[in-house]
């Protein structure tokens, strides 16, 4: 492995650039190389083995991009595929499930913990397995935002629906006692003012993308070499527009441009920048 191959994120749309953030925050002279399988947005809407299908693929593509190790940057593929994932990849596949779930077993002090994740993440019982094998006796709740990719993926963070409709979902957990909360899908972490401001300061919020990066450094011994400024590369499989001004936002000042592209690696079409954004005149969407 050479220190300067790139290293894979992938997730359905922007969520998994809550992992790209932290990854540049500690380590800016990794490159890395992104999807967004916005073809296919939200995975939450999915059967477990169209997930799979979609992660199997984007390794592939990853690995085509020669990368030295993958962060499944999306909980459901996480929950669903790590595995199968993990057998096809030569190069070290990286899940948020584990991560999430040690991270809340240091935060918690009254073992019962909430999670909000997708309908599929859920239902595969994956947070319950790892929580119960690493402490038998802490106690999970966890519930499913259907709506709350969709908001995020659209930009619709500070409305008043989107703060009745995360009152509805956070109820059940204030209710259960739970004094930390696990955000298990990486689209939620941008819902965390709305998120905060509902549920005070009692509950403790863990957000597993800063713990993926750690393992990951871990893993790949991520020594901070110094180099050429990276070039990075983000791909997306459908829209890019929405993906882009979102993106954008929430990233900052990072170099951020996206390429339209086909699983089968056929691109689509020039990469958007800023300007081209500007030009189409989407960088200010109705609010
Ligand atoms: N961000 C993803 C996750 O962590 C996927 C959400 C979706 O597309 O439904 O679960």
């Amino acid at each position: 492995m050479e220190k300067t191959q790139p290293i894979g994120v992938f997730d359905s749309g922007v969520g998994g650039l809550t992992v790209v953030k932290s990854l540049w925050e500690h380590f800016p002279q990794e490159q890395i190389v992104y999807f967004g399988d916005t073809a296919h947005l939200p995975y939450g809407s999915h059967s477990p083995e169209q997930i799979i299908h979609f992660g199997l693929e984007i390794v592939e593509f990853l690995l085509d991009h020669t990368v030295k190790a993958v962060i499944a940057a999306c909980n459901t593929s996480s929950s669903v595929s790590l595995s199968h994932l993990q057998e096809k990849s030569p190069v070290p596949v990286i899940g948020m499930v584990e991560p999430g779930v040690q991270a809340a077993l240091r935060k918690t002090k009254n073992k019962r913990i909430g999670v909000l994740a997708t309908k599929p993440t859920v239902e595969s019982g994956a947070y319950e397995r790892v929580f119960r094998l690493s402490d038998p006796d802490v106690q999970v709740f966890t519930q499913s935002c259907p709506l709350f990719v969709p908001l995020v993926e659209n930009g619709r963070t500070g409305r008043r629906e989107t703060y009745q409709i995360a009152r509805s979902y956070l109820q059940p957990l204030q209710e259960a006692e739970v004094d930390t909360l696990v955000f298990g899908c990486t689209h939620y972490p941008f819902l965390a003012p709305v998120i905060k401001h509902i549920i005070g300061e009692g509950i403790q919020l863990v957000d597993p993308a800063k713990e993926v990066v750690s393992e990951l450094a871990g893993i790949l011994k991520l020594d901070g070499h110094r180099g050429e400024t990276p070039k990075h590369l983000f791909y997306a499989s459908g829209s890019i527009t929405s993906f882009y001004t979102t993106g954008k936002e929430f990233l900052g000042s990072f170099p951020f441009k996206v390429q339209q592209v086909s699983l089968n690696s056929q691109v689509k079409g020039a990469p958007i920048g800023n300007r081209d954004i500007e030009n189409e005149g989407l960088l200010h969407p109705e609010n």
